[in-house]
C-alpha cells in the first residue's frame, strides 16, 4: 500500500517508515522539519538501502496536500506530525490547538475527498488522565485533560471517530493509545532528538550519562507504589512501528465503517529507580541523580492492559526493556 506518513522524520515516524517498507508498503513522507532534520531522511535511506519519498512541508497547507493526495493517491494515513510537550502546551496552548487540529481536520478532509481508505492517529495514554483502574483498558473513561497537549489527543481521536462512523464513510480508523515510547534503532542512526533539556525520563538519563547533563532528579519519591516513585509502561520504539502496520492490516479485513482505539505498550510496568538501575546495569555507567519533589501534572502509575491489541490486531510487545535501554545508549553515543 501507498501510506502517506506525516511527521515521518520524527522519532516515531522515522522508525514507523523503516518498518513498512520492511513490510513491503511504500510510505510517502510529509514533515515540515520543526522538530526534526532532513538527515533523519538520510539516515532512513541507509537503513532501507532505498530512496524515500519526502515532502517538506506542513499539513496545514490545504493546496499543497490537495496536491500530494491528488498524485500519490494514498491508500492510507499515519497521522503522527503535532507538538508533543505537555509543559509547552500549558504555556502556549492556542500553539497546540492551532497546529495539531489543523493538521488533523486538513488530513481528514483530503481523505473524505480522495476516499483515503484507511486512517491511523498517534494518540497517547495520556487521554486517560490519572487511572482509576490499572492496568488501563481502552474502556477506561477519558479524563477532562488539565494541558492542551493531552486535550487535543483527545479531540483528534473524537475527529477521526466521527468521520469514520459517518454512513457514507469511505475511510476505516484506528487511534493507537501511545504509552511511553523509548529506545532507537539498533542501527543507531535513527532516535529521539529533544531540542533543549529533554522533558522525558530516558532522554535525560542518557544525556546524563554522557555527561551533557550534571544530574538527574527522580521526580517524587512518596508515590503510592512499591519503591516510591512513578509507573510507566515503557516500549521499544520499533514495536510500537510495529503496531501502525498491525493497525492498518486489521482495518483491511473489516467490510463495514469502523473506527476503534488501542493501547500500545507492554503491559509491564517499570518504575523510576527501576530505569536508572537497569541503566546502570547496560551501560556499565553510574548515574549521578538526587531524588526530588513531584513534577506537577505526574500520576502515580500508568500502564497499559494490552490484551485488546493483542486479540484484534495480532501484535504484541518483543523487546525487552534491556534492549530499549541499549538501543537508546548506542544512540546517544552516535550522537557524539
Ligand atoms: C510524558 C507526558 C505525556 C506524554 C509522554 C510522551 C507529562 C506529565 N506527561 O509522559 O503526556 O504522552 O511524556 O512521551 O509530561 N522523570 C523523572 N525525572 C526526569 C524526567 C522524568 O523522575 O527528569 C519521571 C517522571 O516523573 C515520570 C517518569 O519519569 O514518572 C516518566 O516521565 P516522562 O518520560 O516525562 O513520561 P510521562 O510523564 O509518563
Amino acid at each position: 500500500m501507498n501510506i502517506l506518513v506525516t511527521g515521518g522524520a520524527g522519532f516515531i515516524g522515522s522508525h514507523t517508515v523503516v518498518e513498512l517498507i520492511a513490510y513491503g508498503h511504500t510510505p510517502i513522507i510529509v514533515d515540515n522539519l520543526s522538530n526534526s532534520h532532513e538527515n533523519v531522511i538520510i539516515n532512513i535511506e541507509k537503513i532501507v538501502n532505498q530512496k524515500i519519498l519526502f515532502y517538506k512541508q506542513d499539513c496545514r497547507d490545504k493546496q499543497k496536500m490537495d496536491t500530494l493526495f491528488s498524485n500519490h493517491q494514498p491508500d492510507g494515513v499515519i497521522h503522527f506530525a503535532a507538538y508533543k510537550s505537555v509543559s509547552e502546551s500549558v504555556d502556549k496552548p492556542l500553539l497546540y490547538w492551532e497546529n495539531n487540529s489543523n493538521s488533523l481536520l486538513t488530513l481528514l478532509e483530503m481523505t473524505e475527498k480522495y476516499e483515503t481508505p484507511f486512517f491511523v492517529f498517534s494518540s497517547s495514554a495520556t487521554v486517560y488522565g490519572d487511572p482509576e483502574e490499572l492496568p488501563l483498558k481502552e474502556t477506561a473513561p477519558r479524563k477532562p485533560s488539565t494541558n492542551a497537549y493531552g486535550a487535543t489527543k483527545q479531540t483528534g481521536e473524537d475527529m477521526l471517530q466521527t468521520l469514520c462512523l459517518t454512513p457514507h464513510s469511505k475511510t476505516k480508523g484506528i487511534s493507537l493509545r501511545y504509552f511511553n515510547p523509548i529506545g532507537a534503532h539498533p542501527s543507531g542512526l535513527l532516535g529521539e532528538l529533544p531540542l533543549g533539556v529533554p522533558q522525558n525520563l530516558v532522554p535525560f538519563i542518557t544525556q546524563t550519562a554522557i555527561g551533557l547533563r550534571e544530574k538527574l532528579t527522580v521526580f517524587g519519591t512518596t508515590y503510592p507504589t512499591p519503591d516510591g516513585t512513578c509507573l510507566r509502561d515503557y516500549i521499544h520504539v520499533l514495536d510500537l512501528a510495529q503496531a501502525h502496520i498491525y493497525a492498518l492490516t486489521h482495518l483491511t479485513k473489516i467490510n463495514s465503517p469502523t473506527y476503534d482505539v488501542y493501547n500500545i505498550g507492554t503491559g509491564k510496568p517499570s518504575s523510576v529507580m527501576e530505569m536508572i538501575q537497569t541503566f546502570e546495569k547496560i551501560s556499565g555507567v553510574s548515574l549521578p541523580y538526587v531524588l526530588g519533589p513531584k513534577r506537577q501534572g505526574d500520576v502515580a502509575s500508568c500502564y497499559a492492559d494490552v490484551s485488546k491489541a493483542k486479540k484484534d490486531l495480532l501484535w504484541q510487545s518483543h523487546f525487552s526493556l534491556q534492549q530499549a535501554l541499549i538501543d537508546a545508549w548506542k544512540w546517544q553515543q552516535s550522537l557524539k
